[in-house]
């Protein structure tokens, strides 16, 4: 088992559908994080691609330039998701309750989680069916900074470094038989922990994984 069960607590166990009842309206990372995420799915995200975002708000990180053929987006709040000006379709779903996605296999040509990982309490599954929905090549992107609403995230996260929750993002990654070994990007160097410790600048601290659902054949062949 990749977590055991007290990593997946959280301070605040009452159903999340509660905490999120009420929309903010706000952004949940500072502008140098955004920016460095957008840049991540202009290098990642091609014209024409049919898009998941999942646990998604009233913001959009895609790149306004490139026109998509689908976005759809996912996450607790109706009043936030429906001012989000890139989804085409939304739908709400408690992830640590309803463990499968409703679309059909192979239907998105990327998957998309921005500052949200640490609420899953169930990674193992939920990337699973990420893998699932993925069009074969199709990449999945997780990002995260060290903000969270503490209450709501797993035991696991809130206990680990930054380092440890890269480590954790890529075993959820690296879980799932038919996805392939992530890839880490960071804006983290000694010299930009130490400016932002001492309240010199800099921005939220940025990192994502990236991994793609394999052909077919790979993964086959690396099973067997
Ligand atoms: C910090 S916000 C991030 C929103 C958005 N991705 C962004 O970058 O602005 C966390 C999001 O996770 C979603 N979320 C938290 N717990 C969830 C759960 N149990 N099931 C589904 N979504 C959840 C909420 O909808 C919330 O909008």
């Amino acid at each position: 088992m990749l977590l055991q069960p007290h990593q997946r607590t959280k301070l605040d166990d009452a159903d999340d559908t509660f905490f999120y009842d009420y929309p903010r309206f706000v952004t949940h990372v500072d502008t140098g994080f955004i920016q460095q995420l957008t840049d991540l799915y202009r290098q990642q995200l091609q014209p024409g691609f049919t898009i998941l975002d999942l646990m998604s708000s009233w913001v959009s990180h895609l790149p306004e330039e490139i026109q998509f053929t689908k976005v759809v987006g996912h996450g607790l709040n109706a009043e936030e998701l429906a001012k989000n000006p890139r989804f085409d379709d939304f739908f709400i779903q408690n992830l640590n309750q309803e463990l499968q996605l409703p679309q059909a296999d192979q239907t998105f040509d990327a998957v998309l989680i921005a500052v949200s990982v640490q609420y899953l309490q169930y990674p193992e599954a939920i990337f699973s069916e990420i893998h699932r929905v993925l069009k074969p090549s199709g990449v999945v992107i997780v990002s995260f900074s060290n903000r969270m609403f503490y209450q709501k995230a797993i035991q696991a996260w809130r206990d680990g470094t930054d380092d440890q929750r890269v480590q954790l993002v890529q075993s959820y990654m690296g879980s799932v038989a038919g996805l392939s070994d992530p890839q880490v990007i960071s804006n983290q160097t000694p010299q930009s922990t130490l400016l932002s410790w001492m309240g010199l600048g800099g921005s939220d601290p940025f990192f994502a994984v990236v991994s793609r659902r394999l052909p077919a054949e790979t993964t086959a062949t690396s099973s067997s």
